[in-house]
């Protein structure tokens, strides 16, 4: 783009019709329209989004899970790459399809996804926490398939470590930090206790009592909580609400 047009004189008696086409004001016309496009384009950033539940093995044949498919945050990896952002998914294993344009870092238990976010976290400017990370796992892995006898069997589990509560406390991320929160009873109250025992920006909770939301459908209804005030928006498609959270999580950085 030539800015020197826009210094063109404009003739003084020219009509209408003449003035319009003058270079000076097509110069001024486009930079305006150029300037306006380019304010309403998000500013490129680096989101690192997790998703999925996480596979905790007790054997070679048997593991640990949970009714996680994915679909959330696979729907916001998507978004935000399209919305041009420079996008890494770490996910636990789904029957989805990596979206177009998408870094991908695929994971299997709660110990590699951590290990997978501390390694890379502080690269990004926003961590979108969407995984279903297992909390425990089993305490010890057999290399061989346990067999079964006659006496009953139980598994000790411990517990694996909060990736979300660990970015501000241990991996140092000073980024903007978003969580959800998967909840069965009070919502609003246990989704703002995990924003500010986590040190959440922000927290998308979901009602997982409903059987038309959250796990496993294509339809989600969230309530926004912040530190300070929450938010309920209405039930959209995960497509639809992904790029609306989006831009919610992009004003958030700004
Ligand atoms: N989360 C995590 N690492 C874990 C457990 C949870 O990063 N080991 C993150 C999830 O990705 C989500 C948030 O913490 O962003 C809340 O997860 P949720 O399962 O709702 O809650 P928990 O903290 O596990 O607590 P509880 O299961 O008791 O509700």
């Amino acid at each position: 783009m030539n800015l020197n047009h826009a210094r063109l004189p404009i003739p003084p008696r020219t009509r209408t019709a003449e003035r319009n086409q003058h270079p000076a004001l097509l110069a001024n016309k486009f930079d305006f329209l150029f300037a306006k496009f380019v304010a309403q384009l998000p500013q490129i950033m680096n989101i690192l989004i997790t998703a999925g539940p996480t596979r905790e093995p007790l054997d070679p044949v048997r593991y640990l899970t949970n009714r996680s498919s994915g679909k959330m945050g696979y729907a916001l990896a998507a978004a935000a790459a399209k919305r041009g952002h420079s996008v890494l998914l770490i996910s636990g294993p789904t029957h989805l399809e990596l979206p177009s344009g998408v870094d991908f870092l695929p994971v299997e238990t709660a110990r590699d996804m951590h290990q997978a976010v501390s390694s890379q976290i502080n690269r990004f400017d926003i961590a979108i926490l969407a995984a279903a990370v297992a909390d425990y796992c089993p305490a010890t892995y057999s290399t061989e398939k346990i067999k079964k006898n006659d006496a009953e069997f139980s598994v000790q589990f411990v517990k694996t470590k909060d990736i979300l509560a660990e970015a501000r406390s241990v991996m140092n991320f000073q980024g903007t930090l978003v969580g959800f929160a998967a909840e069965s009873q009070n919502l609003e109250t246990n989704a703002r206790k995990k924003c500010l025992n986590k040190q959440c920006d922000l927290i998308i909770a979901n009602d997982i009592s409903r059987s038309d939301i959250g796990f496993d459908s294509s339809e989600n209804e969230v309530l926004l909580v912040y530190p300070d005030r929450s938010e309920p928006l209405p039930k959209d498609t995960k497509e639809h609400l992904a790029f609306h959270l989006i831009e919610i999580i992009e004003d958030l950085q700004s």
